[in-house]
Formats: C-alpha cells, structure tokens, sequence
C-alpha cells in the first residue's frame, strides 16, 4: 500500500488532511531518544550504529504515526566521509577542523564511512509500517562547506564568505566535490530503500544575487540533474531556509518536486506565484510548537486554510527544538488529522 505521503506526489490532487511529518522528529525532545542517545554514548556513536540509528527513527513514528520518516543522520557525515575531522562536543555543537580548499580530502574511505547510513536505511524499509515513506536526505553545497570552511556552526557563515570572495576557485573546488559526492550519497540512498530526498539549505539566508545563483540554486541544480542523469526517480524536497531570493525561481532552477519553507514566509503570497506542479511544505514556527495553546491551534489553521487549495506537506519551518513538550506534537497531529474530515 502506498502511503499518504508518496501518494501526494504521484497525483495532482490536494488532500483534505495534508501528510506531516516534523524535521528533527527524532531527537532530544523525546525521553526515549535521550535514553538510546546514552546507550550509544555520543551523537555520532549513535549515527553510525545502524540498529540504533534505526531504533530513534522508529521512536517518532510509533508515537505519532506520522506519514514520512527521515532516516536518523546528519549532514556533516558526509565531510567526515572526505576524511575531515569531525566532533560534536557536548552542548556546543558541531566541530570540524577546518579547510580553506579541497586538498585534504580524499574519496577513498567515503563509501566504507558511510555505509552504516545504508545500513539504517535498508533495516528502516523492513521495519517502517508500509504506509510510513522514507526519506534519505543530504546538506546542500553552501551549508555543508560553510560548517568545513569555519569548523563550526556561525551565525553568519563569515568565514566561508570570506573564502568565496579571496579564493573562489579554492572554494568552487569544495562546492564541486560536494556535488559529485552528494549525488554518489543520495543515489546510494536511493539503491538501499529511500524513496524521497530532501537537501537542506539551512544557511541559504547568508548569500544574495549573484553569489545565491552560483553557490546555492546552481549546485543543487547539478546535483538534482545529476540523480535524474543516473535514473533516480523518488522526488526531491529543497529547503533554501530563510532564502533572500525569489523562492520560484529557486524551485523552478533546480527542478524540486516539493520546497519546504521557514515560519518567515508568506505562505498565501507564495502559493499565488509557485507552480502548482510544486508541493508546499513547512511554515509552522517551532516555537509555536513549544507554546501550544490557542495560538498553536491557529498557527495551524492558517498554514492548512492558506494551502488547502493545493498540495501541502504539514512540517515546521525549521527543526523541533528540545524544549518542545512532546503531549504538544500529539496534539498537533490529532488536531491536523481531525480537522480535515
Ligand atoms: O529527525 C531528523 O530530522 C533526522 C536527523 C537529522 C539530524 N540532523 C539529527 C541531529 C537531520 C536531518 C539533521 C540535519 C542537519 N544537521 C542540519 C540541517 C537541518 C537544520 O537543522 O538546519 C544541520 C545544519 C545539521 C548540523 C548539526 N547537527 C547541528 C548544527 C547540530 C547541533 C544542533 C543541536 O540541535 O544540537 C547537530 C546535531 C544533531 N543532529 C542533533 C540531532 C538529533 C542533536 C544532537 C544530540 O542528540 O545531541
């Protein structure tokens, strides 16, 4: 049976209760997360133990019966998989030593490196209910190389900017190698079960004009023609988080199926002008989640009435954040559910 989810995308029509899913569903909001969290030991311990890895995804799906899943990862195994170091120290976030251009990489580990991914993967497809959709997923170019080029996360991605405008064919030589080897990484994806992908922009907001064009829409243009070159037919999600840029032109460059969009955008604005071959996702503002209420129930009611026209994913428009009461994620779901019929 095919599942509400990969059924939006195969017809054209709208549903009355759209699918949901949350990004970051599996995470430290959850008691049971924290615990198998622990009994890895640390986060990445936790990535690369296939059967643990499987074990947070399924954590949100039996809760909450949501309709997609996305395979537990993140998008900085794929550096430590071109042989950068990589840390995550307690409550601090992510840390890499960093690069300013590609020479220190190497693809002779990366299949090996990543292989327990295919693994989680692969154990997912047999033990995900046949109407829950999988989703594989993978860091767009910009966002990736902005954490390798600063080592960290920043608040305004200065270092990789800085890179981009002193060397720019040193930083177009990292852009380049992660759009072969996120079209290596998805397609692999692809072979061992996933059956949608989305490529998280996070950091989209930080480039403007003609520096978006070319660092932002252009590589996952090459990444997205890349997977369809090699056969790959499950649709693509794109989330250009917080893009200062036209939001249409980004979908329609890089040949998205669905854009999954920030709690900043205007959703009825948006939906007047995006093709309406392109699937709406996103929106809700994480807080809201985290405050419930009335104003969670109309925070709702707004993104299902200004979308209900056309075909819309339920999502957040960023992750959930820790802090997030899991009774309210049940609520959110039952409400969504109940108010289409
Ligand atoms: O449930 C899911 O959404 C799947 C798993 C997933 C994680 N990270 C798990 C994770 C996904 C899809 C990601 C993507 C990711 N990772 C992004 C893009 C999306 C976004 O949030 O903007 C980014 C930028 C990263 C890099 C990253 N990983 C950061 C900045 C952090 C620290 C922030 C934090 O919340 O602590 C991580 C760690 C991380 N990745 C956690 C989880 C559940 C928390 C770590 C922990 O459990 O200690």
């Amino acid at each position: 049976m095919t599942g509400k989810f990969l059924s939006l995308f195969a017809s054209r029509k709208p549903q009355a209760v759209p699918p949901i899913w949350l990004m970051r569903q599996a995470g430290r909001y959850l008691p049971e997360y924290r615990a198998t969290r622990q009994q890895a030991g640390s986060f990445l311990d936790l990535c690369y133990r296939s059967d643990l890895a499987e074990e947070v995804t399924l954590q949100p799906i039996r809760r909450y019966h949501f309709d997609a899943s996305i395979v537990f990862a993140d998008i900085l195994l794929l550096p430590q998989a071109l042989g950068q170091k990589l840390w995550f120290a307690d409550g601090e976030g992510p840390r890499l030593e960093p690069i300013s251009n590609p020479d220190g990489l190497s693809t002779d580990a990366f299949d090996q490196t990543l292989s327990p991914v295919y693994e989680t993967i692969a154990r997912l497809r047999r033990s995900l209910p046949e109407d829950v959709a999988l989703i594989g997923f993978a860091g767009a170019p910009w966002t990736v190389a902005s954490y390798m080029i600063a080592g960290r996360g920043t608040p305004d991605q200065a270092p990789a900017k800085r890179l981009l405008a002193q060397d720019r064919s040193a930083f177009m030589a990292i852009i380049d190698l992660l759009v072969a080897q996120s079209i290596d990484y998805l397609e692999a994806q692809v072979a061992n079960g996933a059956q949608t992908l989305q490529i998280f922009e996070s950091w989209a907001q930080s480039l403007t004009g003609a520096d978006f064009e070319d660092v932002c829409i252009a590589p996952v243009k090459r990444i997205i023609a890349g997977l369809r070159a090699r056969g790959v037919t499950v649709p693509i999600i794109g989330f250009p988080r917080a893009a200062q840029y036209d939001l249409t032109i980004y979908a329609r460059e890089t040949a998205i199926d669905a854009l999954s969009v920030d709690q900043h955008v205007d959703l009825a604005a948006l939906a007047d002008r995006l093709s309406e071959d392109i699937i709406i996702q996103g929106n809700l503002d994480p807080d809201m989640l985290v405050k419930g209420g009335d104003a969670l129930t109309k925070a709702i009611d707004h993104i299902c009435d200004s979308l209900s026209d056309r075909r819309h994913i339920f999502n957040l428009g960023h992750g959930i954040v820790p802090q997030t009461p899991p009774d309210h994620v049940e609520y959110l779901v039952n409400y969504i559910r109940a108010r289409g019929r």
